[in-house]
């Protein structure tokens, strides 16, 4: 009971200090009404943890009822989780997961690691990142090969480096077979980004061109949801550095981006970024960064994108799409408000069956970090 409290108590207070927003707790917070539930704590914690409770809900709006089901089930904590907790934060959000957190901590230390990666990645999807580590042996592939291609557009990958047991398809052919969209098709990725077919495109060579007439050198970037790194990929060709922010959302985006030798840096949109300020000449948003995030959620986003870009450095919109009348009343002001100059904007219906019954646009924007005045 101690442990119970000291832990929910040291969360609770994790999570004032870290504020982080996970867009699983804020879409179901919409269908969800229920009034806070009380901790089973004593008297004079229990005021404080609603004050922070209630500081949390103002900052974040989110709701507590994940909290209020952690009091109704009976959880043993694991003992090394209660270990970890003792000298390094967990993440905010972890604490009202309680059942995902503490499967993910009941392991056998010092053996083999259950194979649950889709437990992690459930978890991270919630905000509950950085995860706390364990101390036990990942999962290793039986038979990974040794030969690994130096070009990240090789026709063939070594399946075999990659663990597909976790995966419903067993294969990369099957994952192509699926949709030839999703990243996995070397000779699909490899037309992306070097043509112009309407003004939604920049292929790289004009944004090279556009970078250098500007004297603004690019070495080094970052893609945010760049599944298989296939923007990565195709810098790689021009010298430019790039890491790519990728989940594994049903299919093996971290590996293949690592075995075309490339970056992945397993994190959430929802996770200030493990790069310090100032440091990038370039950051692309794909798809992935859309109208489907919490408009807060976005702006912790785009200003921790503003904080890792260097001045002068580029902010890439790429095919961002919402709704046409949010574009103007939202999220143009939000762009906005960076005060970055714009050097490219591009807008254009969104033409397929979901953008048409939707009333959806794109967006292309190529934004630059200004100098401060
Ligand atoms: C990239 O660097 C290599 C080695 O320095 C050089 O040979 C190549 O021409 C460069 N490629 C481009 C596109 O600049």
């Amino acid at each position: 009971m101690g442990f119970t409290m000291g832990l929910n108590l040291l969360l609770l207070v994790a999570m004032v200090a870290t504020n982080i927003l996970s867009l699983y707790h804020l879409s179901s917070t919409l269908q969800s009404t229920k009034s806070p539930v009380s901790q089973p704590v004593p008297d004079h914690l229990i005021r404080q943890l609603q004050t922070i409770r209630a500081t949390i809900n103002h900052l974040t709006r989110l709701h507590p009822t994940a909290a209020a089901s952690a009091s109704k089930t009976k959880l043993s904590i694991p003992s090394d989780l209660v270990l970890y907790s003792q000298f390094s934060p967990i993440a905010s959000s972890c604490h009202t997961n309680p059942e995902l957190l503490h499967k993910f901590m009941n392991y056998t230390p010092f053996s083999s690691c259950p194979s649950d990666s889709d437990l992690a990645e459930a978890l991270i999807l919630r905000g509950c990142h950085p995860l706390p580590r364990r101390r036990c042996f990942a999962k290793t592939p039986q038979k990974p090969s040794s030969s690994l291609p130096q070009n990240p557009f090789a026709s063939s990958l070594p399946e075999s480096n990659i663990i597909w047991e976790k995966y419903s398809c067993k294969g990369l052919g099957c994952l192509n077979r699926l949709n030839p969209n999703l990243g996995f098709d070397p000779s699909h990725e490899i037309t992306k980004f070097m043509t112009f077919k309407t003004e939604l495109d920049l292929p790289i060579p004009q944004l090279l061109q556009i970078a250098k007439a500007a004297n603004s050198v690019l070495r080094l970037g970052l893609d945010i949801g760049g599944g298989t790194a296939t923007f990565a990929a195709r810098m790689k060709l021009y010298n430019v550095t790039m890491v790519t922010t990728t989940m594994n959302l049903g299919a093996p985006y971290n590996e293949v981006a690592a075995l075309r030798g490339l970056v992945p840096l397993h994190v959430p949109l929802q996770q200030r970024l493990p790069i310090f300020d100032g440091v990038m000449d370039l950051v692309r948003c794909g798809h992935a960064v859309n109208r489907w995030i919490p408009v807060k959620s976005m702006e912790f986003l785009f200003y921790d994108l503003d904080r890792v870009l260097r001045v002068g450095g580029y902010l890439w919109f790429d095919h961002f799409f919402s709704k046409g009348v949010d574009l103007d009343k939202l999220y143009s002001p939000l762009i906005t408000k960076l005060g970055y100059r714009k050097v490219k904007w591009a807008t254009a219906s969104k033409t397929d069956s979901g953008g048409l019954k939707n009333g959806e646009v794109y967006l292309t924007a190529l934004l630059q970090k200004p100098v401060p005045s």
